[in-house]
């Protein structure tokens, strides 16, 4: 990462990684109880923008990296060239109401799609899947539909087998083959 990249906000009872992941879960919490208020006023053309995508980083992440709600200022071995992101995320988003508007495409796949592209743009220096799984379940609320389980109903599975699907499933996306991210949404 660099180096501006690293301040964060931890305070210092923060010491080792259980603790952190304890401190970023509160702090997205927030954020779901945020969005679950505001759900009903939700409007394709207030949540598929840059503004609120950046405002909904902004609250899940605002106590623990003093970036929270900001692009990369450098590149990664993942995502879009940083001097890209803001005009890839605005072809994104555009696309993405116009497909929501005119496409004979099921929410579903619009919304897989839209999933995928944005952790691939990858926007942020760091929390973009979980930035990306709950920006894509607010798009499914301005179509008043169900949110994504993300794999949560599949019974007895380990935390690292369910991680390992996801990224698989992102992988074939990387090769255009949704299916699989397809079933994994719901699963
Ligand atoms: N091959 C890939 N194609 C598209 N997206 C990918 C690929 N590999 C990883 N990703 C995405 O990048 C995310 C990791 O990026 P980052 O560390 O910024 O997010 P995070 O929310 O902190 O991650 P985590 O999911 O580990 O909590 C993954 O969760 C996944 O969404
Ligand atoms: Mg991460």
């Amino acid at each position: 990462m660099d180096p501006d990249e690293v301040i964060d906000l931890f305070p210092s009872h923060i010491r080792n990684q259980a603790d952190l992941n304890l401190w970023e879960e509160a702090n997205i919490t927030q954020a779901e109880l945020w969005v679950n208020k505001r759900q009903r006023q939700f409007h394709m053309s207030t949540v598929l923008t840059e503004g609120f995508v950046r405002e909904l980083h902004r609250r899940m992440f605002n106590r623990t990296w003093r970036w929270s709600g900001t692009f990369r200022k450098s590149n990664k071995n993942i995502g879009v060239d940083w001097t890209q992101i803001s005009v890839k995320l605005n072809d994104l988003l555009l696309n993405t109401i116009y497909q929501l508007d005119h496409s004979a495409d099921a929410i579903d796949e619009i919304a897989t799609r839209f999933h995928h592209q944005l952790v691939w743009i990858h926007a942020f220096p760091n929390g973009n899947g979980r930035h990306a799984r709950l920006m894509t379940d607010c798009l499914l609320m301005t179509k008043d539909m169900k949110r994504f389980s993300w794999g949560a109903n599949y019974a007895s599975i380990s935390t690292d087998l369910l991680r390992t699907k996801y990224i698989d499933a992102l992988r074939k996306a990387d090769r255009s083959d949704y299916s699989e991210l397809l079933s994994f949404v719901r699963a």
